[in-house]
């Protein structure tokens, strides 16, 4: 099998490496050549960008962490802030952790040892996959309440976590975590959403936290 491969490696590999040398040899620093070259740093430029969007927004710090004398806790303090800020518990719903969780396990497991990244045995990583479910955001599994701004808030609230149960706040507490999100919409995005939609979002989730689901 190994001999097959390497015959055919040879058979097929050879005379394109062949191909490709001569024809670099009879058009040097062609366009293509320097575009080719430029065409990797811009890949490598682009993966960091985009691996930088929507990162876990800076401020969240140990003590705001549910329940932190516990071991979930614990260990997300010390396994997740190796590569970026700590993340709430509350960024993602139960339905959602477990697939975050799986890229974070690739990561950590894969980057390389000189970054001295520590790594999780199996255990700990169920310990806090369960801390994150248990206190993760509050979905609302029921149809949305009706009313003005609907839209708008399935737009606005939907883009970096499942849609919040519009019940889990007060009246009088909806405008600051409103407030909170849009700070991270500057932070994670880049942008912040429009202030009439802001104030769209409010009102509905005012008039929601009280008429509950329909
Ligand atoms: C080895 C580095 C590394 C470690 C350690 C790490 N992460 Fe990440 N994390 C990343 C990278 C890179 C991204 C951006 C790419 C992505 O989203 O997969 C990211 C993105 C995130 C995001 C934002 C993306 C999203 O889907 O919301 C969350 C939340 C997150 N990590 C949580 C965690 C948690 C929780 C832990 C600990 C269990 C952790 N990370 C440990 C590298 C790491
Ligand atoms: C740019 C990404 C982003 C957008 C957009 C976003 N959120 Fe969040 N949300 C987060 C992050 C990160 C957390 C966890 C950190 C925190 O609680 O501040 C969170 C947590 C929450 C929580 C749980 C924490 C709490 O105080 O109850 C609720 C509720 C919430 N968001 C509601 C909303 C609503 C409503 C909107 C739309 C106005 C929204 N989110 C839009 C990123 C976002």
């Amino acid at each position: 099998m190994q001999s097959v491969r390497h015959a055919l490696a040879t058979s097929l590999g050879l005379p394109l490496v062949f191909v490709w040398l001569t024809g670099c040899a009879e058009s040097p620093p062609s366009q293509e050549g320097a575009g080719r070259t430029e065409q990797v740093g811009v890949a490598d430029d682009l993966l960091l960008a985009s691996a930088k969007v929507a990162l876990p927004p800076p401020g969240i710090g140990p003590a705001d962490l549910p329940d932190p004398d516990s071991d979930g806790a614990q260990h997300v303090r010390q396994y997740c802030t190796a590569c970026h800020a700590l993340a709430s518990p509350q960024s993602h719903s139960a339905t959602d952790w477990p697939t975050v969780l799986r890229r974070m396990w690739l990561r950590i497991d894969r980057v390389p040892a000189r970054f001295s990244v520590p790594v999780p045995t199996a255990a700990e990583r169920v310990v806090m996959l369960r801390y994150l479910l248990d206190n993760a955001l509050s979905v609302s599994r029921a149809e949305l309440p009706s009313g003005p701004g609907r839209n708008v808030y399935t737009a606005m609230c939907g883009r970096c976590h499942e849609l919040p149960d519009p019940r889990q706040h007060s009246r009088d507490d909806w405008p600051a975590v409103v407030i909170r999100m849009r700070e991270h919409s500057v932070q994670m995005l880049g942008e912040s959403p429009p202030q009439s939609e802001i104030q769209a979002v409010i009102l509905y989730l005012e008039r929601a936290s009280r008429l509950g689901a329909t």
